[in-house]
């Protein structure tokens, strides 16, 4: 029998996690107050989240930079509809980021008064769909898939969290509402310290070259893999619950694993329903580290 709905919460077309979502705050998101300058960083799941976390958290806070505060990304930069920790908003100090992976239709009215900032991260959705076919099966409170295939259907159908891609990226159709940065994930690994610098252009923040250094520094893959404070791993273990210990959040970290999954059918098949479904989205996508 599908048990899909033990997993997933859906609320005007759009599917949550069940267990962990805080239904009052996604029902009185409208009426939650923006200021000017708050940053919400926004993402489909699996598209480089905890890495503009911790981005972010390195830019703002110096404390995160040399480590002389032990405070993990998920409390510099926590998650609106999730708030793992339950922390109060109203009192946070400024500068307060959030996370989210929320449609453009669900989140606070108030971001539409385009003071306060939205940077969108996007990633080829077929690396998202592998590094998400791996974390569901690894994480205990997302329905597992037997087969690759399984979990294509899911993803395709959005009956995964987040719903489906193709719908979470029309974001972009409606930019002009908001004061929003698209970056991709594979501009930022491709070049990380470009990235870093885009983003502070973006926030309105002027970093010392050192500085700059010292943020791209921490945000590499292999140094946030094995830095607790950005790395999820005793959240996932601790707090949401793993169905081995083999898993990682920072799993590969590259642009392309895609190649290692699909069959060429497979790859047909979503190539066409991409090129269908984002015909009126010009965003690049990279589908290969290799690839200019
Ligand atoms: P993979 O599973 O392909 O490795 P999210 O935070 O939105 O859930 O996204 C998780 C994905 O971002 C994982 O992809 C993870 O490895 C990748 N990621 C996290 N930090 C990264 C970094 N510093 N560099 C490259 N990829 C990173």
């Amino acid at each position: 029998m599908d048990n899909t709905k033990e997993y997933l919460f859906e609320f005007k077309g759009y599917n949550f996690e069940r267990s962990l979502v805080k239904m009052h705050i996604v029902r009185s998101a409208d009426d939650f107050e923006i200021r000017d300058d708050h940053v919400f960083i926004v993402t489909y799941p699996k598209s480089g989240t905890v890495w503009t976390q911790q981005i972010l958290s390195l830019i703002y806070f110096e404390g995160h930079r040399n480590r002389t505060e032990d405070i993990k990304t998920i409390d510099r930069a926590p998650f609106f509809e999730y708030n793992n920790h339950n922390l109060d908003f109203t009192k946070i100090p400024s500068p307060q980021i959030f996370s989210s992976h929320l449609p453009y239709y669900l989140v606070p009215k108030g971001l539409k008064n385009k003071k306060a900032k939205i940077l969108y991260i996007y990633r080829n959705p077929k690396d998202v769909l592998v590094s998400f076919f791996h974390f569901s099966n690894w994480v205990a409170r997302l329905k597992p898939s037997d087969t690759f295939e399984n979990f294509m259907e899911m993803f395709l159908d959005g009956q995964v969290v987040g719903s489906r891609w193709f719908d979470h990226i029309k974001w972009y159709e409606h930019r002009h509402d908001f004061n929003i940065l698209f970056m991709s994930y594979e501009d930022m690994k491709k070049d990380l310290r470009s990235a870093v610098l885009k983003i502070c252009r973006f926030l309105e923040k002027q970093l010392s070259e050192e500085v700059v250094d010292t943020v791209v520094n921490q945000a590499t893959f292999q140094n946030m893999k094995t830095n607790p404070q950005a790395n999820y791993h005793d959240i996932i273990k601790y707090e949401i619950g793993t169905r081995s210990d083999k898993g990682h959040f920072l799993r590969k970290g590259t642009i392309g694993d895609w190649k290692h999954h699909f069959t060429v059918e497979q790859n047909e098949r979503f190539d066409q329903i991409f090129q269908r479904e984002t015909k009126d989205i010009p965003l690049k996508f990279i589908w290969d580290i290799n690839e200019e």
